[in-house]
């Protein structure tokens, strides 16, 4: 080309949770079988939509209407569903108009950043789901700014560190939280969430919590929605079906403006995100026509807290075998799927190994060069055992070394087989 044509940022859109899939296909090519336990889809892992949300599925799928666009902003009569379900709970009242539809949150992650000014940065969680993480650090080209959720305090988050970071920085416009986080299953304590308002009010920023996870934060998790205890302070919400239903495959998702009256840059920053959506004139018609069809349902919370149970079960197995290791840190997941799994400082280096053949070894060698600790455990992990996971360095944008695993596998005898197939791996790369 005669110039360059890439985004300088572009360099650091970066997706370890789908990556490692290439090397874990090379290496089930040599017979290893894999478990795949890097991606957070219920339905590939073997979870069964209930037979009612099918047929609700099928009965719309019938209706004329649904193979024509929708509204920009997505369906009225399902906005003002959503508008009116948060109003009951919330202390921001929204109407329909401030709900803007998106093909999954992904396209709503890409949209909120490429959108920001240059120089506007949101400052968010480490360890951070990757997409706002890359997305972040893309548009600004610059590294990821982040605060810690300290896996030594259960990961609360270190709001001393973020507000000196707020401080420090003037182009920080926004925090970002993920609650109920991924990757680590934290749910942030409302007084936390209150704080966090707290500091966003005092700096002039705005708030942006993706709770995709919302429905599926555990009972006596003690989770708040942030439409519950944000007040007056300008907020975006993030939710979809993804997780839910779930049904990832619908692409369909949603973001909600909170007070976005209340701060005219606010508002003109909403305003520009509808604008940019226009024009890809809409999202996707039939999910959004289905929602409130099943979320309406006597028979979806049931089915919510059913698969919460068995998560809630499956990390409370987990948690009891790992505390067997001094070498990691894990805690009980409180919401969403996943379970992080972080190695204490100074446990692994760079001449550990798992003893591999020849071919297995040619797969992962040539991505192990300057790899973190972490990313170099779990490839070994991978060529050695079949198990995929995702490294909390490279996946997850994270300063600790450790990895996170999913809660989704619904065969619990596998799932047991593969804790104690992790444990015992982790003593032998340890001991190596
Ligand atoms: C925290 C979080 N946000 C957003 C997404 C994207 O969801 P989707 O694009 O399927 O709506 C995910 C997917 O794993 C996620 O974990």
């Amino acid at each position: 080309m005669r110039k360059q044509i890439t985004q300088p940022g572009a360099s650091k859109l970066r997706y370890e949770i789908r990556n490692i899939t290439a090397v874990a296909k090379k290496i089930e090519n040599t017979g290893v079988p894999i478990v795949w336990e890097n991606i957070g889809d219920p339905i590939s892992k073997g979870e069964h939509i209930p037979q009612w949300i099918r047929e609700k599925v099928s009965n719309v799928s019938n209706q004329n209407s649904v193979y024509a666009y929708s509204p920009t902003k997505g369906l009225d009569e399902t906005r003002e569903y959503i508008a009116r379900e948060r109003n009951l709970e919330g202390s921001a009242q929204i109407t329909a108009d401030d709900i803007l539809f998106f093909n999954g949150l992904g396209d709503a992650i890409t949209k909120i950043y490429t959108n920001l000014h240059q120089n506007a940065r949101v400052i968010g969680p480490n360890p951070a789901y990757p997409t706002h993480a890359s997305a972040e650090a893309a548009h600004a080209d610059s590294p990821y700014l982040s605060y810690h959720l300290n896996p030594h305090n259960a990961w609360e988050p270190d709001l001393a560190e973020l507000e000196q970071k707020i401080t420090d920085n003037k182009d920080i416009v926004a925090i970002l939280i993920i609650n109920p986080d991924n990757p680590t299953g934290f749910v942030y304590p409302r007084d936390t969430v209150l704080r966090i308002v707290a500091l966003a009010k005092k700096y002039d920023l705005f708030i942006i919590s993706d709770e995709i996870y919302s429905n599926l934060a555990y009972p006596k998790s003690g989770f708040h929605k942030l439409a519950s205890v944000i007040g007056s302070v300008p907020a975006i919400a993030m939710r979809g079906i993804s997780k839910e239903f779930p049904w990832p495959g619908a692409r369909c998702g949603w973001i909600e403006f909170y007070n976005r009256a209340h701060d005219e840059i606010f508002f003109h920053y909403t305003e520009a995100l509808c604008n940019s959506k226009t024009l890809e004139v809409c999202s996707t018609t039939l999910p959004q026509k289905v929602l409130p069809e099943v979320m309406n349902d006597a028979r979806y919370y049931p089915h919510l807290t059913h698969r919460m149970q068995l998560y809630a079960q499956r990390s409370a197995r987990a948690v009891e075998a790992f505390d067997a290791l001094a070498e990691c840190i894990v805690h009980h997941a409180h919401g969403a799927f996943y379970l992080s799994i972080v190695f204490n400082d100074g446990i692994l280096n760079n001449n550990q190994s798992l003893p591999l053949g020849t071919e297995a070894q040619n797969i992962i060698l040539p991505h192990l060069e300057n790899a973190p600790l972490d990313q170099r455990f779990t490839y070994y992990l991978l060529a050695k055992t079949g198990i995929c996971v995702v490294p909390l360095s490279v996946g997850f944008n994270s300063d600790y070394d450790g990895f996170r695993m999913t809660l989704l596998e619904p065969d619990e005898e596998r799932f047991d087989k593969t804790i104690s197939v992790l444990l015992s791996a982790i003593r032998e790369y340890i001991a190596s």
